[in-house]
């Protein structure tokens, strides 16, 4: 039997959620991170992701300024990292640099990729669309990374704050 819950109850249960980290270049010119459950693949060809921002994010105006992003996939070494750039804005902080977070130029767009993540997509931003109080940001996937070690875990929202990771079969 179902019973009727809020919104934000019925989202509790839909966890583990998978983690991302959207980085995208703001203009003070550094690369700026941000934790994101809210992403999906929206396209197989071209490949394309989506990623649902809130409003009042310093990464918004960072996206749609540079018109680029790269969706890295943490791995479940990196909760730290994610936590961090999921609880402090870039608007005032160098989020990668306080964390020492190893990073590697980007090979098609002005980023860089989170070096210990298990796979980073670029993205060029190609639409965007309101959503309520987040905006839904489309970008066509011109190149993709993976991780050399296969066998890296991957980094997974668990509710009330809490990540862990959880290691492949
Ligand atoms: C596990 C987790 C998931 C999150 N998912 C999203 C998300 O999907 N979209 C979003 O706009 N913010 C999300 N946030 C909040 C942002 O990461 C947070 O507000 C961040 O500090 C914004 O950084 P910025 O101001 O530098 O853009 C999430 C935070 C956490 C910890």
């Amino acid at each position: 039997m179902q019973k009727t819950a809020t919104a934000a109850e019925a989202a509790q249960r839909k966890m583990p959620d998978p983690v991302a980290i959207a980085i995208a270049r703001d203009a003070q010119g550094k690369y700026n991170p941000i934790t994101l459950t809210w992403f999906m693949q929206a396209s197989l060809d071209p490949p394309m992701m989506a990623i649902a921002i809130g409003k009042a994010r310093h990464s918004l105006a960072a996206i749609r300024a540079s018109g680029a992003f790269v969706l890295s996939f943490p791995s479940a070494a990196m909760g730290p990292d994610a936590s961090f750039f999921g609880m402090t804005s870039g608007r005032d902080t160098d989020k990668l640099s306080r964390q020492g977070t190893p990073t590697q130029p980007a090979a098609k767009i002005d980023g860089v990729l989170l070096t210990g993540a298990v796979a980073n997509y670029e993205c060029r931003l190609t639409g965007e669309m309101e959503a309520g109080d987040h905006v839904i940001l489309l970008g066509e996937v011109v190149a993709a990374h993976v991780n050399e070690h296969a066998a890296l875990g991957r980094l997974f929202a668990l509710g009330e704050n809490r990540m862990g990771g959880v290691l492949p079969a």
